[in-house]
């Protein structure tokens, strides 16, 4: 018997490939450009499951058009792409994929930190230059990383991922949360809790691990980056809209912090101009891109769909209430 009709946005990865091509008749947009909406809304429309990125638009339009559609699997842990209340409307089980990118975002976030505070992007185009003339006392001096004070705007999974990459940094970190975390973990992670005014004020690194939510919309206000050091970095792998973006930029023009290094960006594919200064570091969302990492989020992706069409409860699945029918 053919199995469930699967549309997934991108060739995913082979081992994920294999996990689909168990049991679904996949069909992969290979095209080297993204799937334009139009073509999306028409594909699917024969589609029981669906496999997309986070720059796919889950929402009503989109499950209007999609009407066989049971399970839409994200390849990412956050889920801002998604309307999940209207898929739950809808009766469509929705899937991210928590835990593997954690340690990953980690590397990375600390990748930037160091590189900010290094002046990395500016060494960079310096040697490449021809220009460089040789070793110099005052050449592109930084500020140290370790022996500082970090904070952490988001304590879960990837905060303490950071928390504990600081320990070997000697660090003090500092974080808040909407809860605060039970004692013995502070103190196997060696941090601090702290009130957002009182974290702002007393870091040295700022690095934002919090989803993107209504509660979290905009959470970096003018107001905010004044209260940082004007010696501190903020640092973003989290998601762009978490800050107001004119609000950073105005922060970096009058000196409030010392530089930025940023993985997303409110409207991303556009990167605002005035963040393209030498003090801030630009990468392009890549945070979770190592090809473990990735290839892992495909297959947890693919188990999601394939689960879900054995008649299992996906491990990832965000609206359980979906199944109640079913279970
Ligand atoms: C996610 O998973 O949400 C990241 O932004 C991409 O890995």
């Amino acid at each position: 018997m053919p199995g469930p009709k699967i549309l997934a946005t991108r060739p995913l990865f082979e081992d994920a490939r294999s996990i689909l091509q168990e049991k679904c008749q996949v069909e992969y947009w290979r095209e080297p450009e993204r799937i334009p909406r139009e073509e999306l809304l028409a594909r699917v429309q024969d589609k029981q499951g669906l496999v997309c990125l986070l720059t796919e638009r889950i929402d009503e339009a989109f499950l209007r058009a999609a009407s066989q559609l049971r399970i839409v699997a994200n390849v990412a842990v956050g889920f801002d792409n998604i309307d999940l209340p209207a898929c739950t409307k809808r009766g469509v089980a929705a899937t991210n994929t928590p835990g593997v990118l954690d340690e990953t975002t980690a590397d990375f976030a600390w990748t930037l930190m160091m590189a900010v505070a290094r002046r990395l992007g500016e060494g960079e185009a310096l040697a490449r230059s021809g220009k460089w003339t040789g070793w110099d006392l005052d050449q592109l001096v930084g500020a140290d990383v370790w022996g500082k004070t970090l904070g952490l705007v988001g304590f879960g999974r990837i905060g303490r991922a950071m928390a504990r990459r600081a320990g070997g940094f000697r660090m003090k970190v500092l974080y808040i949360d909407v809860r605060r975390v039970p004692e013995d973990l502070e103190k196997e992670l060696n941090a601090e809790y702290r009130d957002m005014d009182t974290l702002l004020a007393q870091s040295d690194f700022v690095s934002v691990h919090v989803p993107l939510l209504a509660e979290t919309q905009r959470l970096f206000t003018t107001a905010r980056f004044a209260r940082m050091k004007p010696t501190a970095f903020f640092i973003n792998t989290a998601r762009g809209s978490v800050v107001d973006e004119a609000a950073l930029v105005h922060a970096l023009e009058t000196k409030k912090i010392a530089g930025a290094a940023l993985d997303v960006y409110e409207k991303e594919p556009f990167i605002n101009a005035g963040l393209k200064r030498p003090n801030v570091v630009l990468a392009p969302h890549i945070a979770s891109a190592s090809l473990e990492t990735r290839t892992k989020m495909t297959c947890i992706a693919a188990t999601n769909i394939r689960d879900f069409f054995d008649g299992k409860r996906p491990a990832n699945i965000m609206n359980p209430e979906v199944l109640k029918t079913t279970e």
